[in-house]
C-alpha cells in the first residue's frame, strides 16, 4: 500500500458540489488529506479548483474569472465546444481534472504527471458560460496506437450520447493525424459498453455508405483494412464492430473468414440509433492540426 492507498482508505468524500448539482462519487481520489476528510467537496465548474467548504466556494465564485476551460477552442457547433488543454501549459487545471475524473474511475489513473498529455474538454454553453460535460485525455507522443487514455462523462450528463460524441471526436483527431487508434486498456465496464456500441454503430454507417455507393449486383468489395482506414479504428476494433452485427462468417468449405452483411439489420440499427436524437459530430467544424 503506497501513500495513495492509505489516503484513499480514509477518504470520506461522498459527493461533490459542482455548479448547482450535488453528484455522488463512485470511487476515491487522492485529494490532500484535509479535503478527503470532508464528505462533500466543492469544485468550481469552470477552473475545477477544489474547495472544502461552502464559504470558500462562495468566495471563489465571486472572484473566479474563468467561464470556460483554458486552452484552445478547436471545435464549436451550436452550443457544444471542445477545448484542447495542454498538460504542460495548464498543469493545475489538468491535475484538478484528473482528480475529478478519478472519483468516477475505479482503475489507477495519473494525477500529477499531466505534462505528457493533451486534454479534450467538452462543454455546453449558455449565457452564464461553458459548462463542463466530459473529457478525454490523450498522450502527446506515444509509440503505441492509443488515441484515448481516459474518458469521462460527468454522471449528470451520462446516457445522453455525449460519451459517444467524445469517442467520435477522438477518432476524428486520429483520422486527421492519418493514423489508427484504440482506447488504452483495460477499459472499465462502462468504457467497454460505450466503445462496443461505438464500434458497432460506426460499422453500420460505413456499411450503409458502401451499400449506397455500390453497384446493383449486390457485391461490394469491403475489407477489414479498408474499414480501418476509413474509420481510424484498429483492425481488431473493426472486427469487434462487425462481430456485433454477426457479419464475420466462416466458410465451412474453405475455412476462411469473410464479411457478410445483413443489410436490413444495419439499416434497423441506424434507424434505432438516430431515433435517440443524440448530438452528432460535424467533422468540418474541427479547427485543428496535429502536433508533429
Ligand atoms: N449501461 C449500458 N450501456 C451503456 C452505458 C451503461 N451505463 N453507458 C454507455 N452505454 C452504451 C449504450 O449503448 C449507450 O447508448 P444508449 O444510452 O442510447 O443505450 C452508448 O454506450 C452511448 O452512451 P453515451 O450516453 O454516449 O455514454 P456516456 O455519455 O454515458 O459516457 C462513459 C460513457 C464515458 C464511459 C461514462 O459511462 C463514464 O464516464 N463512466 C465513468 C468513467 C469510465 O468508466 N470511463 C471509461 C474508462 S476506460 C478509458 O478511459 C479508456
Ligand atoms: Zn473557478
Amino acid at each position: 500500500a503506497d501513500d495513495h492507498g492509505r489516503l484513499q482508505s480514509i477518504s470520506k468524500i461522498r459527493a461533490i458540489r459542482f455548479s448547482n448539482y450535488e453528484i455522488e462519487t463512485w470511487y476515491t481520489a487522492p485529494y490532500p488529506e484535509e479535503y478527503n476528510r470532508r464528505s462533500l467537496l466543492f469544485i468550481c465548474e469552470y477552473c475545477l479548483k477544489y474547495m472544502s467548504s461552502e464559504y470558500v466556494n462562495w468566495r471563489h465564485q465571486l472572484k473566479c474569472p474563468a467561464r470556460h476551460p483554458p486552452g484552445d477552442e478547436i471545435y464549436r457547433s451550436g452550443d457544444v465546444s471542445i477545448f484542447e488543454v495542454d498538460g504542460r501549459k495548464n498543469p493545475m487545471y489538468c491535475q484538478n481534472l484528473c482528480l475529478l475524473a478519478k472519483l468516477f474511475l475505479g482503475s489507477k489513473t495519473l494525477y500529477y504527471d499531466v505534462e505528457p498529455f493533451l486534454f479534450y474538454i467538452m462543454t455546453e454553453t449558455d449565457d452564464r458560460g461553458c459548462h463542463f460535460v466530459g473529457y478525454f485525455s490523450k498522450e502527446k507522443l506515444t509509440t503505441s496506437n492509443y488515441n484515448v487514455s481516459c474518458i469521462l462523462t460527468l454522471p449528470i450528463y451520462q446516457r445522453k450520447g455525449y460519451g459517444n460524441f467524445l469517442i467520435s471526436f477522438s477518432y476524428l483527431l486520429t483520422r486527421t493525424e492519418g493514423k489508427v487508434g484504440t482506447p488504452e486498456k483495460p477499459l472499465s465496464d462502462l468504457g467497454l459498453l460505450s466503445y462496443r456500441n461505438y464500434w458497432k454503430q460506426t460499422m453500420c454507417y460505413q456499411l450503409h455508405e458502401i451499400f449506397e455507393s455500390g453497384s446493383d449486383s449486390g457485391t461490394n468489395t469491403i475489407s477489414i483494412a479498408k474499414l480501418s482506414e476509413r474509420t481510424g479504428m484498429t483492425s481488431d476494433d473493426v472486427v469487434c464492430g462487425l462481430e456485433a452485427l454477426n457479419a464475420i462468417v466462416r466458410d465451412p468449405r474453405t475455412g476462411r473468414y469473410a464479411i457478410r452483411v445483413d443489410r436490413a439489420l444495419v439499416e434497423l440499427a441506424i434507424a434505432k440509433w438516430e431515433a435517440k436524437g443524440y448530438i452528432r459530430l460535424e467533422p468540418d467544424k474541427l479547427i485543428w492540426t496535429p502536433l508533429v
